[in-house]
Parts: C-alpha cells; structure tokens; sequence
C-alpha cells in the first residue's frame, strides 16, 4: 500500500507517529514526511532515524496554510495530531477545539485542495458517547472526515477513520504510570470496577496499514481487541502494592465503548473488525460486502466485552513492552 508513496503523518513524533513511521520505512516508502510542532521531539527523532526518505516539517495543525504547503506532491495523510489528555482538554477547551476539530477541518480542506489520495484519521474510544471534552472534539473530527467524503466533488481525495482504545505504553498512558509510581508502595485506583480496552502500538499501526488498503471512504473502522479490569493491570505491575481508591474523576467513565446501539444500526462485522457505515445517500457499499449486520440492541464495550486478558497474560504484555 504505501509502495513508492510519499506519505504524511501529522504527529509523527508522537508514540503513534514513531512505530507508523517506522513500519513505512520497512514498507519501500518513497518519503515520509513528519509535521509536528515541536523542534526538540523532531531533533531527537532524527538522531533516532536515520533515513533519508524522511522530512521533518515543523507546522501546527491549526494552521492551514502551512498544511497546504507541506501537502504538496503528498499521496497518504495520517492525521495523528491531538491534544489527547482528558484533562487538559477539560480545563483548556478553547485550545483542544482549535487542535482537534479545527485542526481536522484544516486537514481536510488541504487534503482535498492538493490532491491527496488518502487520509486516515485516528480516533479514540472516548469519542464514542463522549462524556469528556477530549471525546467530544474526536467525536465531532470523526464526524468532520465522514462527512468530507460528500463534499470532494470530482476530486480523488477519500477520508476514513481508526478509532481505538487506549494505547499500551503510549506516552501518559496507564502503564508508564503505574511503573513510575510502584516505588510509593500505593497504586491509586479510580474505581475497582473499571474497564478499559487494551490494543499495543504495533497492533494499532498494523491495523491504520490495513484499512489504507480496505478503505473505501467515510468508515468508522473498529478493531476487535481484548478488554482488561484496570485492578487487574495494577496486580499485573505491582503485584506488592496496595491499591488505593481515589474516586473516579472529572471525565472519566467507569467503562469505555466503541459502538452504541443507535451506530450498531449501520456497522458490519468481520471476523477481526467493525465498520461503522456513514449514513448518506451517497454510500454505496462497494467493499465491505461480506460484513455481518449486528444484532438489535448491541454494543461494543469495554465491561460487555467477550475477550479479556488475565493478570498472567497483563504481566507478560507489559514485560514485552
Ligand atoms: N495513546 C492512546 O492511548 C490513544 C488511544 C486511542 C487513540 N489515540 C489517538 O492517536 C493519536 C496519536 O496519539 P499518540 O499517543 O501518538 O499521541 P502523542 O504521543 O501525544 O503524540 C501527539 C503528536 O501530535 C503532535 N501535535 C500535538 N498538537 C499538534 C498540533 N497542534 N499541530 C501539529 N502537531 C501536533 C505532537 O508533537 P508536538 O507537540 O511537537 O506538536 C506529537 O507528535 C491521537 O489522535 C490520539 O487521539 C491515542
């Protein structure tokens, strides 16, 4: 798929970005070029690749001229840029809906304005029934590059999306917290009951390769991936340590999904994914035939899950990392 292209990854110095980029390099890529904002993480990120297929763009995704400067001659877009943490989306919301919507927007336009071919989107499991402003501004860039499919006109330009859950050992994610605070003796807890999915870095760069080659344009694409119990990990981690409930906080759900029941209506199964159809007159399905239509009323979450990882299997995954 990305043979002799010239693909673009905005975020391509992030936890995401890195392992994509070193997997197109494996993938006789023609260029790759990394956009992100910040001159030290594209400095180290050079001294770690050294390829000359690869360009650094320092650029903001907020700032469509620059996009469309470095969409020139370009044939893929990843778009993995995001301001990504709960938190800071809560108490800087301004800021997290110039990023991860007016962001989108901008991807968007520069794509089409420059005859791109391709554009992946990734989102997040927390843009399904959002409760977080994080969730909300992926939800409504989900809905942005569905919805840019209608408006390409004769253009080839086509938009889909990857939503998965959470990242082992993504930056900030769970697992690198958990090792840094096992010391303290206490791992603190949210809530006992709480769920999460589990996907690794190379499994969510595998499945964006896969669905470049699947896409059709306008898909919300799913994997099936296995569910753990958040005490669970922190047995995993620290099996010496007291787990100390700390209360849930603000944003955060006892359990994540993917698909509700009122998106179940459209999405197909297949054995090893979703696909969330959009629902516009111009969607004729042309790829995704074989999909299995879900039964009323189902779900894809975290608690209802059918695939769980034990501690044993947690303590070797988070030993491989
Ligand atoms: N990690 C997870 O658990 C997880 C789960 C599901 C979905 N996702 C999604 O996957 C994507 C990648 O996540 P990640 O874990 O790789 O994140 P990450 O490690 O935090 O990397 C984010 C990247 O985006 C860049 N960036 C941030 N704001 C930008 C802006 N305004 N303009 C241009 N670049 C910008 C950052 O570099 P600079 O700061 O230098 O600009 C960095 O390269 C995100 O869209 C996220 O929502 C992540």
């Amino acid at each position: 798929m990305l043979e002799n292209k010239t693909v673009l990854v905005t975020g391509g110095t992030g936890s995401f970005g890195k392992k994509f980029i070193k997997k197109a390099l494996e993938e006789n890529v023609k260029k790759v070029i990394v956009f992100s904002r910040d001159e030290l993480k594209q400095y180290e990120m050079k001294q770690e690749f050294k390829d000359e297929r690869i360009r650094f763009f320092i650029g903001d995704v907020r700032d469509k001229e620059r996009l469309n400067r470095a969409f020139d001659g370009v044939d893929i877009v990843i778009h993995a840029a995001a301001m990504k943490h709960v938190d800071a989306c809560e108490y800087n919301p301004f800021e997290a809906i110039k990023t991860n919507i007016h962001g989108a927007q901008n991807i968007i336009e520069a794509a089409i304005d420059r005859g791109v071919e391709k554009v992946i989107a990734l989102s997040t499991d927390k843009a399904c029934s959002p409760v977080n402003l994080y969730g909300a501004t992926k939800l409504a860039s989900d809905k942005l590059f569905v919805a840019a499919n209608s408006y390409v006109g004769d253009k080839k330009t086509r938009f889909a999306v990857v939503r998965y859950g959470n990242v082992v050992g993504s930056r900030g994610s769970v697992v690198p917290f958990f090792k840094n605070i096992k010391h303290t003796g206490v791992i603190p807890i949210t809530d006992e009951r709480m769920t999460r999915f589990w996907i690794t870095l190379d499994q969510g760069v595998q499945f964006v390769l896969d669905n470049l080659e699947r896409m059709q344009g306008g898909e919300i694409f799913i994997p099936k991936i296995p569910s753990m119990k958040v005490t669970d990990l922190a047995k995993a981690i620290a099996p010496e340590c007291e787990i100390e409930i700390v209360g849930i906080r603000p944003g955060e759900k006892l359990h994540e999904a993917m698909i509700m029941e009122d998106d179940a209506r459209h999405t197909v199964e297949f054995d090893d994914y979703y696909v969330i159809q959009p629902e516009f007159t111009w969607w004729k399905k042309e790829k995704h035939l074989e999909g299995k239509t879900l039964a009323d009323g189902f779900a894809y979450t975290s608690d209802s899950n059918t695939e769980w990882l034990t501690i044993e299997q947690l303590k070797e995954l988070v030993e491989e990392m």
